[in-house]
């Protein structure tokens, strides 16, 4: 009984563990003074019940100072920027989608560093989607989008 308990917790921290590390890859910072966008991995797979993170960089013109980062879920079809699809606001968290308040977080809150990684906690399986990053300032919707694939327990 001890030793199932045991294996248990050892591999939801090994889990965890690994899914901290995913945000770790050293992107190459893209050419500055553009608007681009560059995700490290390009789409990820993510277990129900443990987390996700999107790893990502992006630059933008010289003369915009982003302060607010939202994140859109895209419908299977139609447009992601809709005020119903977002999920994050990192000034007005009220503005996200009930399921997704609280959920998500940006990894580096200091916008000015060009990291737009966001961690999502307690996936489930509707997270499986397209996500997509918009800067307030400028305004500007990146248009890359970041691929999320959910799969059951194991
Ligand atoms: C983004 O910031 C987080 C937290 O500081 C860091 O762990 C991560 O490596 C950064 N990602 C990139 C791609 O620089």
């Amino acid at each position: 009984m001890w030793v199932l308990i045991c294996t248990a917790l050892l591999f939801s921290l090994t889990e965890r563990a690994t899914c901290q590390n995913k945000a770790h890859p050293a992107a190459a910072p893209a050419a500055a003074n553009t608007y681009s966008i560059t995700f490290s991995p390009e789409k990820i797979t993510a277990q129900t019940g443990l987390c996700a993170v999107i790893s990502c960089t992006f630059t933008h013109p010289a003369n915009v100072k982003p302060t607010t980062a939202i994140w859109y879920k895209c419908p299977s079809n139609g447009k992601c920027v809709q005020h119903r699809k977002l999920i994050f606001h990192s000034k007005d968290p009220s503005k996200a989608q009930e399921g997704y308040k609280q959920r998500v977080s940006l990894l580096e809150t200091d916008l000015t560093k060009g990291n737009c990684s966001v961690i999502i906690n307690d996936i489930r399986e509707k997270d499986t989607g397209m996500y997509q990053f918009r800067m307030l300032e400028g305004p500007f919707t990146y248009p890359r989008k970041m691929k999320i694939t959910v799969t059951g327990t194991a």
